[in-house]
Parts: structure tokens; sequence; C-alpha cells
């Protein structure tokens, strides 16, 4: 296989960033996120939900991997898990090198999908659930993102 294969790997892991720092983490992950996955041709999305990080990355798989390697070792959260990592067929997710994005009540919808109203527990996900989830998070995110534009 050619080492430019794309391969995505998905993660959950629990944020261990105390609530009212949060959004000042999540922006300073997002800066740094930017700069180094623009660099190592990685896109991806960053889920932050009830405590809980569900992230994808793709890319080429050595850059996938060392990014994974790097981002696993970072004390602001843990119990990192992975839900899926192999070889995909294109970027799900292309548009970001990477986007945070936390659900509100508004996205209900998308928990009522997966069956995890009241009770968010991503460690339990199967692959494609987990990317069936961040996959509709994407279409929420695209859609507000055309309403902001138009
Ligand atoms: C939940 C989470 C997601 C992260 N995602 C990324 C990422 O996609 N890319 C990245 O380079 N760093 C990510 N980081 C940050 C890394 O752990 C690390 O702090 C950063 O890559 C260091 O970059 P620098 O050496 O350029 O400062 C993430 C951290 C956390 C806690």
């Amino acid at each position: 296989m050619s080492s430019r294969a794309l391969h995505l790997l998905i993660y959950a892991s629990r944020c261990k960033v105390p609530w009212g720092d949060q959004g000042p983490e999540v922006a300073s992950i997002l800066d740094a996120s930017i700069r180094n996955n623009g660099q190592a041709d990685v896109t991806g999305l960053l889920l932050v939900h009830d405590g809980w990080f569900v992230q994808a990355l793709e890319g080429p798989m050595q850059a996938v991997l060392t990014t994974y390697g790097r981002i696993s070792a970072d004390p602001r959260h843990g119990d990192c898990r992975v839900l899926r990592a192999g070889p995909a067929q294109g970027r799900s997710f292309a548009e970001w090198h990477m986007c945070a994005r936390a659900l509100t009540s508004a996205d209900g919808a998308i928990l009522d999908t997966l069956a995890m109203r009241g009770a968010f527990e991503p460690h339990r996900l199967t692959g494609p659930q987990a990317l069936r989830l961040l996959t509709a998070v994407r279409g929420v995110q695209d859609s507000a993102g055309r309403r902001a534009a138009g």
C-alpha cells in the first residue's frame, strides 16, 4: 500500500479541562491543530460534548498516526480509546484541517439517531457508529456555515 493511502482514525476521550476553561483550551487546541494538520495534510473534526471529546483524523497513514501519538499524550484529556483505525476511500472532513463543534440541545436529533440522548457514552460506539455521529455533526456544521455565509 502506498504511504499516501488515506487513513482514518476516530477516538473518544474524557476531557480533563475544568468546565469554565474549556472554551479557551479548545481554541488553543484548534490553533495548534490547524497549524500542524495543515502541514501534515491531516483533516478532521473534533466533537466536544458532555465532558467527552470524539475526534476524526484523516490523511496519510504516518501523518495520522504521528498526530494521534502526540494528541494521546496530551494531559488535557485521558482514557483515549480508538474506535476505528484503517484505510478510507476518501476524506469525510476534507474542508477542515480541524473544526471543533459542541453539541447543543438543538442538535438532539443527532443523538436521537444514535439513541444516545441522556447517556452520551462514546467509548461504547462501534467504528461505523462513531463515523455516523461525526458525519451527522459535519452536516450540521455545513448548514450552519452556509447560514452564516448566506
Ligand atoms: C482533544 C484534543 C485534540 C487535539 N487535536 C489535535 C490535532 O488534530 N492536531 C494537532 O496538531 N494537535 C492536536 N491537539 C494538541 C496536541 O495534543 C498538542 O498539544 C499539539 O499538537 C502541540 O503542538 P505544537 O507543538 O505545535 O504546539 C489536540 C489536543 C487535544 C486535547
